[in-house]
C-alpha cells in the first residue's frame, strides 16, 4: 500500500515558515510584503481561489490588495491597473487570476507585469530564467510538487521522471524543475505513443492533464513516487459532486511507493508557494537575502 504524501501538513509547515519570515522582515527591516491579486469577471472557481489567496496572505502577516474588475473590462483598463501596481512600492507580488475573459489577450497582460513582481512565474523572462537556471520566480504548483518530491525522496538525481501534460502553468515548468534536479525527464502528452509504457518507466510520475482518473495503477512502476496534480470535480453518489485527481487512486495505491492524495496533496501547496514567492519578491526588491524552502 502506497504511503500518502501529506500536502496539507507540508503546506501548513511552509505557511508557518512564511509567517516567521514576514515577522523577521517587519522587525529587522520595517518591511511588510504585499500581494496584489486581480480578478476579472465572476467565474465561481476563480472567486473561491482569490478569496483563499487573500485570506492566507493576511494570515501570514502580509498586505493583501484585491482588485475586482467587471467581466466587460477592456485590455487597456487592465494594462493601466498593471502599470499602477508595477510602480507601487508597497506591492511586491502581482497575480492576475486566469482564465481571463475572451476580449483580453492573456499573454499581453502577463508580459506587462514587472517580472520581478510576477509571483506566478508566467512572464517570458521568468520562463527563460527557469529554462536557463538563472534565479527567478517559479510557478507555484510545480514548485509545490518539487518540495513534496524532495521531502519524500531527498536526492532526485538520475531518476526517470515522466510528466504527463505540457501546459505552461504546470507541465512545462515541472519538466524544467525536474531537469534542474538532474532527473532524466520525459514530457508526455495526449499524442505520446504508448503512453502506458512511457509511464511504466517512471520512478517519478507527475500527472497534470486535467482528466479525471486517467492514469490507472497498471501504468505505474512498482514503488514509484506519484504526484497527482489533477483537481477534477465529478458526479458522486446521491447527485453530489466530489473531487478526483488525474490518477485512479483505488488501483494506483496498490502499486506506487508513495502518492499525493486528492484533495490534500498538491492543492494546498500551491497557495503556500504563492506566499513564499511573495516573500522572495519582497526580499529581492529590497536587497535582502532569502532562504525559505
Ligand atoms: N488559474 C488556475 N491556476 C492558476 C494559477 O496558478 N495562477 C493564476 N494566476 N491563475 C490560475
Amino acid at each position: 500500500m502506497a504511503k500518502k504524501i501529506d500536502g496539507k501538513a507540508s503546506a501548513q509547515g511552509l505557511r508557518e515558515r512564511v509567517g516567521e519570515a514576514v515577522s523577521a522582515l517587519q522587525r529587522d527591516h520595517g518591511l511588510t510584503p504585499g500581494l496584489a491579486v486581480v480578478l476579472v469577471g465572476e467565474d465561481p472557481a476563480s472567486q473561491v481561489y482569490v478569496r483563499n489567496k487573500g485570506k492566507q496572505t493576511l494570515e501570514a502577516g502580509m498586505n493583501s490588495y484585491e482588485h475586482k474588475l467587471s467581466e466587460t473590462t477592456g485590455q487597456e483598463e487592465l494594462l493601466a491597473l498593471i502599470a499602477e501596481l508595477n510602480s507601487d512600492p508597497g506591492v511586491h507580488g502581482i497575480l492576475v487570476q486566469l482564465p481571463l475573459p475572451a476580449q483580453i489577450d492573456a499573454h499581453a497582460v502577463i508580459n506587462a507585469i514587472d517580472p520581478d513582481k510576477d509571483v506566478d512565474g508566467f512572464h517570458l523572462i521568468n520562463v527563460g530564467r527557469l529554462a536557463t537556471g538563472a534565479p527567478g520566480l517559479v510557478p507555484c504548483t510545480p514548485l509545490g510538487c518539487m518540495m513534496l518530491l524532495k521531502d519524500e525522496l531527498k536526492d532526485l538525481s538520475g531518476k526517470n521522471a515522466v510528466v504527463v501534460g505540457r501546459s505552461n502553468i504546470v507541465g512545462k515548468p515541472m519538466s524544467a524543475l525536474l531537469l534542474a534536479e538532474s532527473c532524466t525527464v520525459t514530457t508526455a502528452h495526449s499524442r505520446t505513443q504508448d503512453l502506458p509504457g512511457v509511464c511504466r518507466e517512471a520512478d517519478i510520475l507527475v500527472a497534470a492533464v486535467g482528466r479525471p482518473q486517467m492514469v490507472p495503477g497498471d501504468w505505474i512502476k512498482p514503488g514509484a513516487t506519484v504526484i497527482d496534480v489533477g483537481i477534477n470535480r465529478v458526479e458522486g453518489a446521491e447527485g453530489k459532486t466530489r473531487l478526483v485527481g488525474d490518477v485512479d487512486h483505488a488501483s494506483a495505491e496498490a502499486v506506487a511507493g508513495a502518492i499525493t492524495p486528492v484533495p490534500g496533496g498538491v492543492g494546498p501547496m500551491t497557495i503556500a508557494c504563492l506566499l513564499r514567492n511573495t516573500v522572495q519578491a519582497a526580499c529581492a526588491a529590497n536587497g535582502i537575502a532569502f532562504d525559505l524552502d
